[in-house]
């Protein structure tokens, strides 16, 4: 089975005081109210990880993730954050491949494909985005689109390493637009992503992969997206800077 997973993806929001209050509210409610099988993952800006990953004290489903690394493990690159630092700090998951990544930072599937190697190496757990954009989707092309992003960035990996990796799939044209893929759409492209696992590294690994569904998602959708058998998840934005919602997210199971 597949694990429960949801992320909240902060992006480049919250100062040091939200970061902090935000953080102690998620750990504190999730106690409380979130079933234990539900893993809840907090994205955080850089500067603020190691303060969020000293807030989820002794909680066992609360885990830390960057947002991004780069691809070299150390060196002369003004400005980069390294995958064995953010390891040093126990940060656990990195987002990788956002769509706001490959679009303003001309992230290539090749240089996805390192990163998802450095995570891997230094232990930690990518959480791999892939997603079509508007006019790829009118014109049909998202699963041809979605295919290319995981061979080329993913599929190069062991069968072990593979399961250590979550994928997230994102419509573009869903994210902070206000705009969910229906289910029928999430549900669709969930199993063919499912499927090409399944191709590619057989039944048991496809089974055992985490996909997750990012765009709009909130407390009103959460429960209709959750309930398609091939969504184990979801990558939040907007609404996992609100405790509450985030909260509520993760109890829609
Ligand atoms: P929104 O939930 O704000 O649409 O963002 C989704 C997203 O990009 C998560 O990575």
């Amino acid at each position: 089975m597949a694990k429960k997973i949801v992320a909240g993806n902060w992006k480049m929001n919250t100062l040091k005081e939200d970061a902090e209050k935000l953080a102690s509210e998620v750990v504190n409610m999730a106690k409380d109210e979130v079933p234990s099988d539900v893993t809840l993952i907090m994205c955080t800006p850089f500067l603020h990880l190691a303060k969020v990953k000293s807030l989820t004290g002794s909680a066992t489903n609360v885990f830390v993730g960057a947002q991004n690394c780069y691809e070299k493990a150390n060196g002369a690159y003004t400005g980069e954050i390294a995958a064995p630092m953010l390891h040093s700090y126990g940060i656990d998951y990195v987002i990788l491949g956002h769509s706001e990544r490959r679009e303003y930072f001309k992230e290539s599937n090749a240089v996805l494909a390192a990163k998802v190697d450095i995570v891997l190496e230094n232990d930690m757990l990518p959480i791999f985005c892939c997603g079509e954009v508007l006019d790829e989707r009118e014109a049909g092309k998202q699963n041809e689109v979605v295919k290319n992003q995981l061979e080329e960035s993913l599929f190069h990996l062991s069968a072990d390493d593979f399961t250590k990796v979550v994928i997230a799939y994102e419509p573009v044209w869903a994210i902070g637009t206000g705009k969910t893929a229906t289910s029928e759409q999430a549900q669709e492209m969930h199993a063919y992503i499912r499927g090409l696992v399944k191709e590619k590294y057989g039944e048991a690994v496809a089974a055992e992969t985490s996909v997750l569904y990012g765009g709009s998602c909130k407390p009103s959708n959460a429960p209709e997206l959750f309930a398609c058998p091939d969504v184990d998840g979801g990558l939040i934005g907007g609404a996992s800077l609100k405790s509450r919602d985030f909260i509520d997210i993760a109890k829609s199971y």
